[in-house]
């Protein structure tokens, strides 16, 4: 994956706080940053209020507002059709093989509870570093003002749940042959859309910094070694990658975009991939 090199600014360069992230983005692994004059490259700004990476047309920061929507969702009793199309139980493993912004990890995460766990990777070392921190500072976050106790319930199950989410970089398909057999619950996949349609500047960045490649044949392969219960893959509705990786498609989300594929692990783990 090609590494874009990126500059890094400080609003306040003598706020040892800011010194002490900037330091830590330095050691992430994949990551180059360069510090001195931009001249032309990408900045990620550290700021008191935030984090966020300008690339000169738009600007890419991690924030939770997809997962808060969808876990006060929940709290109210409606279904997710991620959550229903992975089947994660409270106490198991999910593994998140395409973080992104992490949306999708947070549910899970969320679900889960607090004696399960979500392991993220993400082939971006950016992307991966911004979602690592930003997944670290939700516990010291500000609360926004808060309309209702449904909301503020969200929020703190939701600072919870980042907490419970590891975040590695690498590609998925090296890193699952690094774990045991059978050694989580569920698999999943969210790939960049290969005919995508999001050209909105909020996806922009995301399409700069992340990985394209479409999902390979033995990542799912190495997915089915490590997974227990199923795979999940999403992709565009109507998709030929269900049928060329081996899903089978969810039903359900009918005014929906996008389809959920599943492989069950359990049930035919006897029979020949
Ligand atoms: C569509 S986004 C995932 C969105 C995510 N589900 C969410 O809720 O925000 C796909 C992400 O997977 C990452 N990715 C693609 N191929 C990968 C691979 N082989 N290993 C790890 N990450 C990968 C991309 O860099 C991108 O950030």
């Amino acid at each position: 994956m090609n590494k874009i090199p990126v500059s890094i600014k400080l609003t306040h360069p003598n706020d040892p706080i800011l010194q002490a992230k900037m330091r830590w983005f330095m050691d992430q692994p994949g990551c180059s940053f360069q510090t001195g004059e931009p001249d032309l490259l990408p900045i990620l700004h550290l700021t008191r209020k935030g984090i966020f990476l300008d690339d000169g047309q738009n600007r890419l920061s991690f924030h939770p507002n997809l997962a808060i929507i969808r876990i006060l969702q929940g709290l109210r009793g409606e279904q997710d059709r991620f959550l229903v199309a992975t089947n994660v139980k409270p106490g198991q493993t999910l593994i998140d093989a395409t973080l992104g912004m992490g949306a999708d990890a947070l549910v899970a995460a969320w679900k889960v509870g607090e004696s399960g766990k979500v392991i993220a990777f993400e082939h971006s070392p950016l992307l991966a570093a911004l979602m690592k921190e930003g997944l670290l500072s939700l516990k010291d976050k500000q609360l926004p003002r808060i309309m209702n106790s449904l909301k503020l319930n969200a929020w703190k199950e939701l600072i919870l749940a980042s907490q419970r989410i590891e975040v590695i970089w690498g590609d998925h398909q090296k890193l699952l042959t690094e774990l045991p057999e059978s050694s989580v619950d569920v698999v999943y996949f969210d790939p960049m859309f290969r005919r995508t349609r999001e050209k909105s500047s909020s996806i922009q960045p995301l399409h700069r910094y992340s990985d394209h490649r479409p999902l390979q044949q033995e990542a799912v392969q190495e997915a089915y070694r490590v997974a227990c219960s199923r795979i999940v893959l999403k992709e565009r509705k109507g998709s030929s990658e269900f049928v060329r990786l081996g899903f089978q498609v969810f039903n359900g989300g009918r005014y929906s975009q996008v389809d959920y594929g599943i492989i069950n692990c359990c049930s035919t783990k006897e029979e020949t991939f």
